[in-house]
């Protein structure tokens, strides 16, 4: 098999999902940076930030290079190893997540540095979905959260009760990728969780760990949350105000609100404490990737994956992505002959 030349899924321009969305080919270079490795992607998932760089609404932060590769999230199998990689081999499958603003990941042969991949078991085919929105709810995690959960993904749970234990957390958007993994996650470190979604979700969240349900556009009335991690970023000051305890409850707006990262890190400074959190953005990460796999291969993360669609529809992947109202993720594969 020829691993110089591939299926690649990029934009020509920023725009429209149908006007700039591009499948084509690529040749790749036989040789490999020396930390990197190349991998041969089986599948991608689709991230709403995914489609928001395609957009154009991150490109202050780009190069103005055309076409670029789509996607952040990826799962395949090494083909090659760079000289002075020392940690993955030729063969093993890996998950991983590409910086998108520097170079996406829905290319069939990926190079990729070698950090930025860990090694999952063959046919983890679900675990593509855990990068981006995994790396997202640990980075607004506190420091003893972090290390608490590290113990649980090494198989140390200590002995005595988790750091969210007797304290509440709420979820807005707990049906999408960042929020019904954060369910799982809060869950984990013994949070009593809470959470909104529409209510042919519900089955599914509560299967996941979430005790009480509000409806998608509804929220508590006065109560004493610990936490809320607002997945699409939508609650006013007022209503944090009276959701939380008050300086020592954490507030994350995930959601890029406007459109402009500087604007958001200028609100997270000026609002707090109501935006104590340490979540800007979702920056790559091999020691969280691979908490999140070990969380994984232990059974106590679900990624659950709504659609699974062949690349040769991922505009139909991006069309249903944006319109939402589904639970997990969007997966795009590069096999011939998958679903969709
Ligand atoms: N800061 C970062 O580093 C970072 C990292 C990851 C993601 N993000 C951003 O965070 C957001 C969430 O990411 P995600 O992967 O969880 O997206 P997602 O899978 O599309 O989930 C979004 C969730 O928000 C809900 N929602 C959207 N609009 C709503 C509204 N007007 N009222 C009530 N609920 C609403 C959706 O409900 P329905 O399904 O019913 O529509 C869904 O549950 C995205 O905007 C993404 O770009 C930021």
């Amino acid at each position: 098999m020829d691993q110089t030349e591939g299926k690649y899924l990029g934009y020509t321009n920023y725009g429209a999902v149908e006007d700039v969305l591009l499948i084509g080919k690529e040749k790749k270079s036989p040789q490999i940076p020396p930390r990197y490795v190349r991998v041969e992607v089986q599948s991608i998932s689709v991230n709403p930030v995914d489609i928001k760089i395609l957009s154009g609404e991150q490109k202050y932060f780009m190069s103005r290079t055309f076409p670029k590769a789509f996607g952040t999230d990826f799962f395949g199998r090494v083909i090659a190893v760079g000289d002075k990689c020392g940690r993955l081999i030729q063969g093993q499958w890996v998950v991983g997540m590409s910086n998108p603003l520097l170079k996406g990941s829905g290319q069939r042969f990926l190079d990729i540095p070698e950090k930025a991949c860990v090694s999952v078991p063959p046919k983890a085919l679900d675990a593509v979905g855990l990068p981006a929105v995994g790396v997202t709810v640990l980075r607004s995690l506190s420091k003893a959260e972090l290390e608490y959960l590290c113990l649980v993904a090494q198989g140390r749970k200590p002995s005595g009760p988790g750091p969210g234990f007797g304290k509440k957390a709420f979820v807005l958007g707990a049906n999408g990728g960042v929020g019904s993994i954060g369910v799982q996650i809060l869950k984990l470190l013994e949070y009593e969780v809470h959470g909104s979604a529409s209510q042919n979700h519900w089955r599914a969240l509560e299967s996941l760990g979430i005790s009480r349900l509000f409806d998608r556009n509804e929220l508590p009335c006065r109560s004493e949350y610990s936490v809320i991690l607002d997945c699409p970023g939508l609650l006013q000051c007022q209503q944090i105000r009276s959701l939380v305890l008050g300086t020592q409850s954490r507030y994350t707006p995930v959601s890029v609100p406007n459109r402009n990262l500087f604007q958001r890190g200028w609100q997270a400074l000026s609002q707090r404490p109501f935006y104590s959190t340490k979540l800007v953005l979702a920056v790559p990460s091999p020691e969280l990737i691979g908490i999140l796999a070990d969380l994984r291969a232990k059974n106590l993360l679900h990624t659950p994956v709504a659609h699974t669609f062949s690349l040769k529809n991922a505009q139909k992947a991006l069309k249903v992505a944006l319109a939402g109202g589904y639970l997990g993720k969007i997966i795009i594969t590069f096999d011939e002959g998958a679903p969709g």
